[in-house]
């Protein structure tokens, strides 16, 4: 049982929460922060939840303004009902310490390794054993329950997890599939073995149906793409995609009849330059046609944002919007967003 793919169950789906949930996207969409956010929403009302961080780059502390995280999970926000989000950066090396002591009990052997660069020189040669170090730890901490005598030890059905939920910000769509696929990334590596073993524990995990992978996009033809070609190679490899997440989307000001008269050039301008006379301008003119020109561009934006969310709305996945905020997304902006992914039901 334990080493056999689970069923789907009529509990799980009937709805069985989700346990670890991966956020990938293009760089620069708003990955680390909209995982972050969902941590927030998932913890919401009492839940314990782990924010897992694996591309070294310290963006977990910078948007909760904490210090650098160090390996180790650290509690980061407080939520009203009682709710916890914890951090945690995964680092490769230290990863790799922890497995050898765990599995060969060798933690010094494994410090004369590091010494020697040894670490980075197995990290390198095989990537997909670092990916397996990475995913090993989140997962993990998805089957921990309370009373686990050490990290990678047995888990005691009886206990609760020790998180509600985990969520991962993972690498970006066009590695996440790989990434994921630590069967296939460690066949090569390790046919028998603790490592194998430790593969499969992990695999397990990651192809259990409480577990997807949400894709952040933007408006925009290139994210989107890389969207529908990520949910293709996640679910080729057997994994499940959950939702997308639509983000920074920009509200709308103008009315549809007002933005067809935009993008066709053909707007009122004698009527802009009363407006702008009446508000008491300078120049009236010359700003009823910089409004013009505004409104031109803004139409032919919201246009191809039409486009663009028709191609999303091909994929068969739940599709929530989160609004562009003020740069420099704080805790407060965190909250917005967290809010907003519980009022569309996104958890
Ligand atoms: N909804 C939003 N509104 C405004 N700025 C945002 C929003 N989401 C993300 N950002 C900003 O965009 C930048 C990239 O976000 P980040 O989460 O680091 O992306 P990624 O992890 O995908 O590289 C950051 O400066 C972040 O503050
Ligand atoms: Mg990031």
């Amino acid at each position: 049982m334990r080493h056999k793919l689970p069923e789907v169950s009529a509990r799980e789906r009937d709805g069985d929460p989700v346990r670890l949930h991966v956020v990938t996207g293009k760089g620069g969409t708003g990955k680390t922060t909209l995982a972050a956010a969902l941590a927030l929403a998932l913890a919401a009302g009492g839940g314990r939840v782990l924010l897992v961080e694996v591309e070294g780059r310290q963006g977990i502390a910078q948007l909760f303004g904490t210090p650098p995280l160090p390996y180790e999970e650290r509690p980061v926000a407080d939520t009203p009902g009682g709710g916890r989000v914890s951090a945690l950066a995964v680092d490769a090396e230290a990863a790799l310490l922890e497995y050898l002591e765990i599995f060969y009990g060798m933690r010094r052997a494994g410090q004369a390794l590091t010494r020697f660069g040894a670490v980075d020189f197995a990290t390198t040669i095989a990537p997909g054993m670092r990916d397996v170090l990475l995913t090993g730890k989140a997962t993990e901490a998805v089957r921990r329950r309370v009373g686990d005598r050490r990290r990678g030890g047995r888990d005691t059905p009886a206990a609760p997890h020790v998180y509600d939920a985990v969520v991962l910000d993972a690498p970006p769509t066009g590695r996440v599939a790989q990434f994921l696929n630590v069967n296939a990334e460690v066949a090569g590596l390790a046919r028998v073995g603790p490592i194998r073993n430790h593969a499969d524990k992990v695999m397990e995990t990651i192809r259990s149906p409480r577990t997807v992978v949400h894709f952040v996009t933007l408006l925009e033809e290139m994210p989107v793409q890389e969207t529908l070609d990520g949910v293709a190679e996640v679910r080729a490899v057997g994994l499940r995609a959950g939702s997308v997440l639509v983000n920074m989307v920009r509200a709308e000001h103008v009315a549809a009849a007002d933005l067809d008269a935009a993008a066709a050039g053909a707007l009122d301008l004698g009527a802009l330059e009363r407006g702008a006379k009446a508000a008491g301008l300078d120049r009236p003119d010359a700003v009823a046609r910089g409004l013009a020109a505004e409104m031109a561009d803004h139409a032919r934006r919201v246009r191809a944002e039409a486009e663009v969310r028709e191609r999303l709305a091909g994929i068969d996945l739940p599709r929530y919007e989160l609004p562009l905020l003020a740069p420099g997304v704080d805790r407060a902006g965190l909250d917005t967003l967290a809010g907003r992914l519980r009022a569309q039901g996104a958890v």
